[in-house]
């Protein structure tokens, strides 16, 4: 009979970090949040073949002390919370105490850090299960340096895509996280290129349009709304913004990039009758609220979340879109028109047809459901009328900048950098 034994530690350690770091794009969002959760004002992300070769973030935090260094990679270790109470008080992203460990258990993985008050920074990494903490020259903040990611996991590498699938994947998690910061100026660099690059002036408008073009403004919404649970705020896309994926839905909790049922489906919901077929809105929502009433820590990688009062978030989720999409007048309203049959050009029906400025969402919602089964060419029209997708203005392409793979190189915000980063994000 098989015995029941415990795991040696090392196996433990990787079983955990397959739950945390499922490809490079999960290392970019830890990494990336630890930098947030440290104040910093400004991140590096850099890749190589994809982030499987290379991954590393810079950031200007407050660094981690000498004596620090080694306690930061043990599991459970973290600074951010002290008892199970405050897992429903949190205003860290991170809190699980297990991101770097389960990092260092499955790559080569070298941290430098600085704090303000310490005269040299120290670099941490790991020799023959060891680890080795030595001084180093290194700017105030923390550096961290991912290589061979999944080297001693084969199975796990087998099940990452191709380098180009990888990058696209890292540079939505980036963008994401770009959209979530405002105040954080991002720059990020893929294989060697400057992609994106935001102002961290803290408006969310300036980075979307870095993001997605300036020639998008005109098709945002703005919408801010209060709610006895707190509040939401952010763009909607018009109709001209949809995309045949979901990958233009953006969500933030409390400046955590999340994936929510309830959001997603108040979203989709708002823009029902306003988008074609199989096509998903463009749209940034920014939810903030007492983290008394949700629960982050329902999947290792915190990407998932529940919330308390999930019925009242769709309800007023769903009024806040409403609103200012109807303000915009995106919505349908209905009016009656003659339409000719083309088989039969003499005879008129008078028909209700939707146009764009509605009264009432409930008057809407209600002629939508009557007419959805008796669509003609005519009428599917008029229900989308902003669908029709017009070839978005390339932006103007100047002579790209080669930045070397270097934690400190300057790299240019060129539009070239910014409309290949759309273009890898397609
Ligand atoms: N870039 C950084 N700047 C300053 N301190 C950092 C940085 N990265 C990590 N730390 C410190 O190391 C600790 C461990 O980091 P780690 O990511 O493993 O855990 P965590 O962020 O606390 O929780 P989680 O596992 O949920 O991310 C953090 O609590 C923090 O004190
Ligand atoms: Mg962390």
């Amino acid at each position: 009979m098989t015995r029941i034994k415990i795991l040696p530690q090392e196996v433990a350690h990787k079983i955990a970090a397959g739950e945390v770091i499922e490809r490079p794009a999960s290392v970019i969002k830890e990494l990336a949040e630890n930098s947030i959760d440290a104040q910093s004002t400004q991140i590096t992300l850099e890749i190589r073949n994809g982030g499987i070769e290379l991954i590393r973030v810079q950031d200007n935090g407050i660094g981690i002390a000498k004596d620090e260094l080694e306690l930061a990679f043990q599991p459970h270790a973290t600074s951010k919370i002290s008892n199970a109470e405050d897992l429903f008080s949190l205003y860290t992203l991170g809190f699980r105490g297990e991101a770097l460990p389960s990092m260092a258990s499955i790559s080569k993985l070298t941290l430098y850090s600085r704090p303000s008050y310490q005269e040299h920074g120290y670099k941490i990494y790991q020799k023959s299960g060891e680890f080795v903490v030595e001084p180093v020259g290194t700017p105030e903040g923390t550096t961290v340096v991912v290589e061979d990611l999944f080297y001693n996991v084969p199975a796990r590498l087998k099940f990452l895509k191709s380098a180009a699938t990888e990058r696209r994947r890292v540079l939505d998690m980036a963008t994401r996280l770009a959209l979530a910061h405002p105040h954080v100026a991002f720059r990020v660099i893929a294989e060697g290129k400057p992609v994106l690059s935001t102002p961290g002036n803290g408006r969310l408008l300036d980075t979307i349009l870095l993001v997605e073009g300036k020639n998008i403004a005109p098709e945002l919404i703005k919408f801010n709304n209060e709610f006895a649970w707190g509040q939401v705020q952010g763009y909607l896309g018009s109709a001209r913004l949809a995309k045949g994926n979901r990958s233009g839905e953006v969500f933030v909790m409390n400046g955590r990039v999340v994936y929510n049922e309830t959001i997603r489906s108040a979203l989709e919901k708002a823009y029902e009758g306003l988008l074609k077929g199989r096509m998903f809105p463009w749209a940034v929502v920014a939810i903030e609220l007492n983290p008394e009433l949700v629960d982050c820590n329902v999947h290792p990688a915190k990407e998932e979340i529940r919330f308390a009062e999930e019925q009242i978030l769709f309800s007023d989720l769903i009024q806040a879109f409403r609103s200012a999409l109807r303000e915009r007048n995106l919505a349908p309203k209905v009016e009656k028109r003659e339409i000719f049959a083309k088989t039969s050009p003499k005879t008129a029906v008078v028909q209700e047809q939707l146009q764009w400025a509605p009264q009432t969402w409930e008057h809407v919602d209600k002629v939508l459901r009557e007419y959805r089964p008796e669509r003609t060419r005519d009428t599917e029209a008029a229900f989308a009328p902003t669908t029709i997708m017009e070839p978005k203005p390339k932006a103007e392409v100047v002579q790209e900048e080669k930045a070397e793979l270097d934690p400190n190189v300057e790299a240019e915000q060129t539009e070239s950098g910014l409309e290949e980063t759309r273009n890898m994000l397609i």
